[in-house]
């Protein structure tokens, strides 16, 4: 397997051809932003724990059932995936209110819900990726409708799976955000899940153990992604 050209650079990673058809390298570095891009910062060896955890949870998923891109982990900071096209959705499940949503609603961050929520936004930096619904998707034919049944039916149980494999950990998952690929006319499950993606705390004390400790200043950054990824190598 040889490394070839880069094709794509995004705020955290780094994607690469290589010698072999249909298939990717990606390269997590420790870049970090938030409010799209407005803030920049470093995590020291995030690149290395979000590949670590993605591959962790990958295989995870795949065991249950979850097609997904990933291949194999070449190193600490690469990993080898199928090659999909990306369907330009940001798709964010939601347990407890926290984030954008506690703020559009007025709910207090922490407020359980009576209902898992899903919320797609279109992948669109310039615009800050906006929130749009199911209509949205079809009159811009973002995808179709038997891809957003799947992508539904998965997230649900992507989450009914990553619940209990966090909560085995001492961690309550609030919300996260899913990136699906289109790969032999089927929809898989793409891009990463990590505490950039994810927003996880602490099942006792309810701190926060991801990226809102870089968003919001919290202090403690490069330490919470170490101890997430120790909890769940447990
Ligand atoms: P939000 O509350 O800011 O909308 O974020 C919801 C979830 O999605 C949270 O777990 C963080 C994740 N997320 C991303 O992965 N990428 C993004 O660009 C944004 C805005 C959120």
């Amino acid at each position: 397997m040889e490394k070839r050209e880069m094709l794509y650079e995004g705020k955290a990673k780094k994607v690469y051809k290589t010698d072999v058809d249909g298939k990717y390298i990606i390269m997590f570095k420790d870049d970090a932003t938030a409010f799209n891009g407005v803030k920049k910062g470093t995590i020291v060896n995030k690149g290395i724990i979000n590949n670590k955890m993605t591959s962790l949870l990958f295989t995870l998923l795949e065991e249950n059932g979850i097609p997904t891109h990933f291949e194999k982990m070449l190193n600490d900071r690469e990993q080898l995936v199928k090659s999909v096209e990306i369907i330009p959705l940001e798709v964010i499940i939601r347990n407890v209110a926290a984030g954008s949503l506690a703020k559009r609603l007025g709910l207090e961050e922490g407020t359980k819900m009576n209902k898992t929520i899903i919320e797609f936004c279109y992948k669109k930096d310039e615009l800050g990726d906006p929130m749009i619904n199911e209509d949205h998707i079809y009159a811009l034919d973002l995808a179709k409708k038997e891809e957003i049944a799947a992508i539904r039916d998965y997230s649900l149980k992507i989450n009914e799976v990553l619940i209990k494999y966090f909560g085995e950990r001492e961690m309550k998952l609030i919300d996260f955000k899913l990136e699906f690929g289109r790969f032999e006319g089927k929809v898989i499950l793409a891009d990463e899940i990590s505490p950039d993606t994810a927003r996880l705390w602490d099942a006792k004390t309810d701190r926060k153990l991801d990226k809102d400790r870089f968003r919001r200043d919290l202090g403690d950054v490069e330490e919470t992604y170490i101890e997430v990824l120790s909890r769940l190598e447990k």
